[in-house]
Formats: structure tokens, sequence, C-alpha cells
């Protein structure tokens, strides 16, 4: 029988487990506290859940434990009543996890250097799950992989120890769409999808999610669970590639890419706009579609569209030194010299994520042609890149004039670009920041 034909039974160790989802008296286990574990852990803590986060960085722990948040969704305040209330702990102590009677997984799911998933970070989660398992836990993993991992890697893993999964231990895959520094899809909006690896599993892990989101949506396996994800995520990389290839043939035929989306967008049904940009960016979209291309080659199937995106995609920091060449070119200055100041460097608007961000490629292209280059980003103090520290410039009238070129890369809300084009020489925008600025237009050259 495969774990997928098990029916669980009223006398399975589910029963109980269900009565203390029901009644919030489960204990909430989350390995990873990132983007993704620490929001989820207080929307549970909120619940009145009692949720213990486990993660591998000290320092990740410690601010946690003193209520001071380091995730902008989260805030520190609200953080610091739960620690307070005993409703939110974090701990690198993973013997604990035999306390949990729920455990979700939220560790990255990177890309190795030859681009093929790196699931490691998965790989010792349930490592440290195995150690502390016991009868009567739901593990659910909820880190984007690809097809097959929770049933082919996380399933014989827990089954190693004896107990049977499905009826002894339950374990999901349910994806998080969790969308940081998006203030109009607060998680509770936002519907959950849920796979398990048997009916029952499924079950439990609805009636868990049920308590913190408004629609958990039941598919037939991990499997699929794992697939909606990549589909999501490899529909925003393609539509975007396509929207990116649109802004360079725009360019050539001198029409306004920016214009004909808005205009387009009108239309009431078969449209859904999505924007050019500098390239892609952060731990999902980027990387994602790759997890599915992967798993497809090896199943013999080439996924044309994700290859072709990625490619566009990956050309766009290129295209924006081009464009930046020719500005300068327009003021008589070449790249060599210049001092060009990028505005935002997280990978989009409003966040300190820098993550695969393409400003940072930009900047790598930039030094390679031998331009000064500095960045301010009110979300990005510092960083480190290339094996250099950068500092975030303070910003000024001055600052903006004396630069040869400023390049907004990222367009955080809280930069006023029309006073950024009053000062500014010369302004390359690659996100439409500059739509409402109609005096010193001459100055802007957009994507
Ligand atoms: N960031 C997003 O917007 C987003 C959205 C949806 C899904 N996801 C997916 O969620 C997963 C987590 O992403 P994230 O952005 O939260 O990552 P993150 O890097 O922000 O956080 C991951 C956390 O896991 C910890 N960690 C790593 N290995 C560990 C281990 N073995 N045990 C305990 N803790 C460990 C890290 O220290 C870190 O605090 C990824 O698979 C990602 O693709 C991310």
């Amino acid at each position: 029988m495969t774990p997928s034909q098990q029916i669980a039974t009223s006398s399975d160790a589910s029963v109980d487990l269900e009565d203390k989802i029901r009644t919030h008296k489960a204990e909430i286990g989350i390995i990873g506290l990132g983007y993704v574990g620490l929001p989820e852990a207080m929307e549970f803590a909120k619940a009145g859940y009692s949720v213990t986060g486990f993660d591998i960085d000290a320092e990740r722990v410690s601010k946690v434990n003193h209520g001071t948040s380091y995730v902008e969704d989260v805030d520190s305040r609200e953080m610091s009543d739960l620690v307070r209330q005993k409703k939110l702990r974090a701990t690198a102590d993973f013997r604990i996890l035999a306390d949990m009677d729920v455990i979700h997984i939220c560790v990255p799911t990177p890309l190795r250097k030859t681009r093929d998933p790196d699931i490691s970070y998965i790989v010792s989660a349930v490592e440290e799950i195995k150690n502390n398992l016991r009868r009567g836990q739901l593990v659910i993993l909820e880190s984007t992989t690809y097809p097959g991992t929770t049933e082919e890697v996380v399933a014989p893993t827990l089954a190693s120890t004896g107990l049977a999964v499905g009826t002894d231990v339950h374990l999901c895959f349910s994806p998080e769409r969790v969308n940081p520094g998006d203030k109009q899809f607060p998680i509770y909006t936002i519907p959950k999808v849920v796979g398990g690896i048997t009916p029952r599993c499924a079950e439990l892990a609805m009636a868990l999610y049920s308590q913190i989101v408004s629609q958990v949506v039941s598919v037939s396996s991990t499997k699929a669970a794992e697939a909606v994800k990549l589909l999501e995520n490899t529909f925003r990389a393609v539509n975007i590639g396509l929207v990116n290839e649109l802004a360079l043939m725009c360019s050539k035929l001198d029409i306004d890419v920016w214009e004909i989306i808005h205009a387009a967008s009108t239309k009431p049904f078969g449209f859904m706009p999505f924007y050019p940009g500098p390239g892609l960016g952060g731990h999902c979209i980027p990387v994602d579609p790759l997890y599915l291309s992967w798993t497809a080659r090896l199943n013999g199937f080439e996924a044309r569209f994700i290859e072709l995106a990625a490619q566009i995609n990956g050309a766009m920091p290129h295209y924006v030194v081009t464009r930046i060449t020719e500005a300068l070119n327009e003021h008589a200055k070449s790249l060599r010299g210049s001092r060009v100041l990028i505005l935002g460097v997280a990978y989009k608007r409003d966040v300190g994520d820098i993550r695969e961000s393409p400003a940072l490629e930009i900047i790598t292209l930039l030094q390679g042609k031998k331009a000064q280059v500095a960045y301010h980003d009110p979300h990005v103090p510092w960083l480190l890149h290339n094996g250099k520290r950068f500092e975030s410039q303070a910003l000024d009238a001055a600052t903006l004039a004396e630069q040869d070129c400023v390049v907004i890369a990222t367009d955080h809300t809280n930069l006023d670009y029309k006073w950024v084009t009053e000062h500014a020489t010369c302004v390359v925008d690659t996100r439409n920041a500059t739509k409402d600025v109609n005096g010193h237009r001459h100055k802007v050259t957009k994507l």
C-alpha cells in the first residue's frame, strides 16, 4: 500500500492532533525564521497558539526573544507583546522539536553555482526533525521546491525512524505565497494551498491553516502542491520576460512601453499587466522556474519558455548599462570615470532584500567599465558587494547635482522622484518612477 492509499482511522494519532489544532492547544514549531517563517510564526501566535521558532542563526534567535524585528512586515512592538505573553519564542536547540505538535519548514531553497536546485537546507532541517520525531506530529514543508521533494526526500527520512508516514506522523506540502512589503495582501487574505501524503494529512493541515487564513485550497498530492507554487512563479517570470522583450522592441520603435501597458490594462478581461525593469531579483522569481526546468529536464523535457524568459530577464542589467552609456553620451560624457548614483539596490520596492537584486549586477557592470559607483537606499544602509563594503549615501540636492548620472533601479515609495529629477542632470529610469514629472523630462532616459 502506498502512503497516499493509507486512510486514517479514528484510532490513529491524528485525532488528538486535530483536537489540539481546533482548540488552539497545538504547539507550533517553525524551522527557518526569515521572510516567510517569521511572519507566519507571528500569525499563529496572534491566533493564540504557542509558537517556537527554530533557526541556526543565533542573532535572529536572540532578536526574536528580545522582540526586535528584522523583517519589514513584522512590527517589533507586536512581536515583543507576543514574546512577553509567552506566545512566541525562538531557539537554536532542535531537541525542542520533540515538544512540537506541528512543524513547518521554511528554510531557503537557492540554486547551486551550476544553477541546479540546492535543497541541502531542507535536508538538514528534516534530519533535525527525524532526530526528534514522535508519534502524532504533523510536518509541513513550505519551502519552494521541485515536485517530488516531499514524497521522495522528506517522507523516506521520516519513515526511517520506524514511524509510519500518514498514520503515526503526518506530512504535507503547502507553498508559501507571502509577498514581502505588500500592504494590500496581508497573510490572512492569501489563500493557502495544501497537498498531503494522505487525504488525512491534508485535512489536518487544512484545519490548521483555516485558523489563520480566509481560504484553504486542497490539491490531490504533495507533488501537485509543489507544482502549484512553481507555476505561479514561472507565470510571473515568463510574463516579465515578455514585457522586458517588449520594452527592448518599443525602444527600437520609439514607443513608450509604459504608455501601451497602461492603456492595455484598461481591458477588463484577458489582459494582466506586467512591467519591465532592470531584471529579476529576490529569492523566488529568478530561482523557482529553474527548479521546474531542472526537474523537467531530468524527465526528458526541455522547458523552453522558462529558458527564454531567463535569458531575456538575465540580459536586462546589460541593457540598463547600455542605456546609461547612451544617456551619458548625450551629455558628451563616457562611462569611464563618470559618477553614477544608483537609487534603490533592493530587488523590489519598499523592502531591504538584496538577494539576486539586478542593481548589484548593474553595479558590477558599471565598475567593470570604470565608472565611480555609489548608491542610496533607505532600506539597505550598507552592503558587501564583490568584497567591497558600500554605504548608502545620504541624499540631498547637492549630491544629486554632483552625479553624472542617477539611475533609478528600484522605486521605493519614500523618495520624491520629481525632486530627484529637478536636481539631477541626467536620470536613467528603469521603473517609470518619473511618470508624473512634467518639467525636466529631457533629462530622463527610460528603459
Ligand atoms: N521571501 C519570499 O518572498 C518568499 C515567498 C514565498 C516563498 N518563499 C520560499 O520560502 C522559503 C524561505 O524563504 P525566506 O525568504 O523566508 O528565506 P530567508 O533566507 O529569509 O530565511 C530562511 C531562514 O532559515 C534559516 N535556516 C537556514 N537553514 C536552517 C536550518 N537548517 N535550520 C533552521 N533554520 C535554518 C536561516 O538562518 C534564515 O533565518 C524559500 O524556499 C523561498 O523560496 C519565499
